[in-house]
């Protein structure tokens, strides 16, 4: 059981929310950055079209949906015009002979093709900019995600600021690397989402469970329904709740951090941002796994099925730490930051 956390002051608050800003002052990427991506991904299109004359592709994650750092990956997805779909095997093929054309790049170096992942990728490190990307074929439903998260980045400023305060928290307590036996940023995003879906009032409504028809919409990707309200431009009007939170992005932070040690039970939650209803760990068959996050769109699909016990209360730990230091008010003059002399 966690130490009751001493009475918080308006100076501590103040400050708390400004590191809180300066996350993403200091780690978003300008539109110069921006507009590198979108070269990077033309030239290694028109490159990898010398070898398949129909391919097509795309970014996503980070790079578009909204919480990008300047070092992020690119995230591209390929795939051929005319052709719908790939099976598992053709996959393989295809990602072994991107990786020999990627290869003959001049401006590409440590070209790795990685064909055992659920996902198949080759990996490549971009040598002028320093970036590192991945491309993987038709990960359609990625697409789809991405466009969701952007959504509802655009809702409010205070959702990507605390996606990258989030994104910040987890690179520093070495929690956020999924590679590695943790959880990824995707997964870090959604437990945002969810925290500010379920916030009173709610900060963010749930886009897939809003629509004027009596039903909801059915746009059916590799068998899941990926229909979403994106209308943004009418949700004031269609979300009775819309601007109704007025909260501070260093109260929301707290309340986060509160939120997941303090409130919500692991044990019997999953963090599902697709309803704003409860779903439990039992509704899902998912018992035995101790962090559960569900894909909005692919519901087979948990974030935290990867987790080892011993990870789980690494991650855990570190949500624990994070409410004491972030909700334990001291003494905060001199400034922690330069710019906050001003
Ligand atoms: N993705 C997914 N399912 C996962 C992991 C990732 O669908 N289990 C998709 C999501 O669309 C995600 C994208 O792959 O946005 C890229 O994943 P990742 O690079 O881990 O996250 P980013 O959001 O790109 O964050 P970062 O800035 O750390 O790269
Ligand atoms: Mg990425």
């Amino acid at each position: 059981d966690l130490d009751p956390l001493p009475p918080m002051t308006p100076e501590f608050l103040s400050v708390l929310n400004k590191v809180c800003e300066q996350c993403y002052t200091d780690f978003a990427p300008d539109e110069l950055e921006v507009s590198v991506r979108e070269h990077i991904l033309r030239d290694l299109e028109s490159f990898v079209r010398r070898q398949f004359p129909g391919a097509r592709l795309q970014l996503f994650g980070s790079s578009k949906n909204g919480f990008g750092f300047r070092q992020s990956d690119l995230d591209i997805c390929m795939v051929l015009e005319g052709q719908e779909s790939i099976d598992d095997g053709n996959c393989i093929i295809i990602i072994e002979s991107l990786a020999r054309q990627l290869k003959k790049h001049p401006g590409l170096k440590n070209i790795l093709p990685i064909t055992t992942a659920k996902v198949p990728i080759v990996k490549f490190y971009h040598i002028r900019t320093g970036l590192e990307g991945d491309i993987s074929l038709y990960n359609t439903l990625a697409l789809h995600n991405t466009r969701l998260l952007a959504s509802y980045a655009a809702i409010d400023r205070r959702v990507k600021i605390l996606c990258y305060v989030m994104k910040v928290f987890a690179k520093m307590c070495d929690i956020g690397d999924a590679s590695r036996g943790s959880l990824s940023s995707y997964a870090y995003t959604l437990m945002v989402l969810f925290f500010l879906q379920q916030r009173s009032p709610p900060v963010i409504p749930v886009l897939q469970e809003i629509y004027d028809a009596k039903k909801k919409p059915q746009v059916l990707v590799d068998g899941w329904n990926v229909y979403f309200f994106h209308d943004l431009k009418t949700l004031p009007s269609c979300w009775p709740q819309y601007a109704k939170n007025t909260e501070t992005v260093g109260e929301l932070w707290l309340g986060l951090l509160r939120f997941y040690t303090e409130d919500f039970d692991f044990r019997e939650h999953v963090v599902c941002i697709r309803q704003h209803s409860r779903l439990t760990t039992f509704n899902k068959q998912w018992t035995s796994k101790y962090i559960v996050i569900e894909d909005p769109f692919d519901l087979n699909h948990n974030l935290g099925a990867g987790l080892s016990r011993k990870m789980t209360n690494f991650i855990m730990k570190a949500f624990i730490n994070g409410r004491t230091v972030f909700g334990t008010p001291i003494k905060v003059f001199p400034p922690l930051y330069p710019s906050q002399m001003e």
